[in-house]
């Protein structure tokens, strides 16, 4: 594949105003292509992302020989094959950028009867696989990795699975995810207990399909053996997409926002908790539950924020989030700590060192700690020029920095926006930011 540098080039200054929906949220875009895949009869989602990982999901269940119609701006139409349909994928499956389908998936693979390979690009390859590859041998699996664990997985299929009682040693959704598929395909029961709240999509939607999943605080137990039944799958719009956009007209003065049908399921919502403890004004209205999961329009108008210690338990709910909101802390008056979020080193990218670096490029005080990160923050940004090394989330961050940079901001290998919002550029141009690719 060839590589070409995108740039983004911003122009400082500006503000956001208007009235939109950021596009469909990444985690539930890819568990509606994995259970819709493996129920009984037709799922019919809309709101689907449109974005790189999602597709990568969703060729890989055509590889697997489901029939899916579109995507048709955000409606998919899914010919599900019941649990023991789906057949052997002729080559390895790629799966690009996306951690979360290489994760979800090796759980439900390895319960196939049939072998498979998984292979990813190069961040993806360098990302920890272990955590996955655990708990599935203790379940009976057989998982092959390059040493240190990472990618390509060879799954052996035709492997009698046990279900587990797993304790998760570190907050995960995808780990967590992981197990419960494979437990579909095991024997007897198999139970996930997770550190902290991490995402729910995976139980919720399960249970929205049909299949019984207890959950009960930390523990999610399901029986396997079970059935999925096809139905309408409505995606809610990102939040982690919607988070570039409250940080860019918090910061932004005279910015007046409105985002609509954002995705607020409570395990996701710990950016609006951050930025309102911060300062923040953001109005929450029109609240509902849309295909079970709950929705609302955001509004947001700029404010002056101030610096506060992040509260360790708000990390795995915001933990998409955190490139925004330390552009956030670097506008904001006085200092910000983040602790016990060294999860954000092994992401797309160091999540940590790429923004430390990032920041200081601009003239701010970040300093990397093991678990965090220290941000002074200031008046203005400078401008300079950004490495996002690959990383969706750290070009979109940086590129509503300009926002309250005295000065322009030039950031580099930006292609990968394109794996969880390929509209983002459109949006934030309509929106108000001086953004060309
Ligand atoms: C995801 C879970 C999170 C998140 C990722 C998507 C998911 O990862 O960072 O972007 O869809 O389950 P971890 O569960 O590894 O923290």
């Amino acid at each position: 594949m060839t590589h070409t540098n995108k740039q983004f080039h911003i122009q400082p200054g500006g503000r956001l105003e208007g009235r939109f929906k950021v596009p469909g949220d990444k985690s539930v875009s890819h568990r509606a292509i994995m259970l819709g895949s493996l129920a009984e009869g037709v799922s019919d989602v809309t709101g689907f992302l449109e974005g790189e990982d999602s597709l990568a999901t969703l060729a890989a269940f055509r590889a697997m020989g489901v029939k899916i119609e579109g995507p048709y701006d955000g409606s998919v139409r899914i010919h599900g094959v019941g649990m023991h349909g789906l057949q052997p994928p002729p080559e390895p499956l790629y799966l690009g950028n996306s951690g979360t389908s290489m994760r979800l998936l090796a759980g439900l693979l390895a319960g196939q009867t049939f072998d498979s390979v998984l292979t990813g690009d190069d961040s993806l390859s360098r990302r920890p696989m272990g955590r996955v590859i655990d708990p599935l041998t203790a379940m009976g699996a057989r998982i092959d990795s390059e040493a240190g664990g990472t990618a390509p997985l060879k799954i052996t299929g035709g492997r009698a699975l046990r279900g587990i009682d797993y304790a998760l040693p570190m907050a995960s959704a995808q780990v967590k995810s992981c197990v419960l598929l494979a437990g579909l395909y095991a024997a007897g029961r198999t139970c996930t207990t997770e550190p902290a709240p991490t995402r729910d999509h995976t139980e919720r939607m399960l249970q929205g399909l049909g299949y019984a999943v207890e959950v009960d605080g930390p523990r999610a137990c399901l029986d396997g053996g079970g059935r999925l039944t096809g139905g309408a799958i409505t995606v809610p719009a990102d939040i982690s997409s919607a988070a570039f956009f409250l940080v860019g007209a918090s910061i932004a003065p005279g910015s007046d926002l409105v985002l609509e049908q954002v995705g607020m399921n409570p395990t996701r919502t710990g950016v609006i908790d951050i930025l309102q403890r911060m300062g923040a004004n953001i109005d929450i209205a029109n609240e509902q539950v849309l295909g079970g999961e709950p929705v609302a329009d955001l509004h947001i108008t700029a404010a002056a924020l101030k610096g506060i210690d992040i509260p360790p338990e708000l990390v795995p709910l915001a933990i998409d989030e955190f490139p925004a909101l330390f552009v956030a802390a670097a506008c904001a008056e006085g200092r910000t700590v983040l602790r016990g979020a060294e999860e954000l080193r092994v992401k797309e990218s160091d999540r940590i060192q790429v923004m430390a670096d990032g920041l200081q490029a601009l003239g701010v005080s970040a300093e990397p700690t093991p678990d965090g990160i220290v941000i002074e923050g200031q008046p203005q940004l400078g401008g300079g020029r950004i490495d996002s090394h690959g990383d969706h989330r750290i070009a979109m961050s940086f590129a509503m920095a300009g926002l309250r940079a005295e000065a322009g901001i030039v950031i580099d290998d930006c292609a990968n926006v394109n794996t969880s919002f390929p509209e983002f550029v459109a949006l934030a141009q309509q929106a108000g930011l001086g953004v060309t690719e």
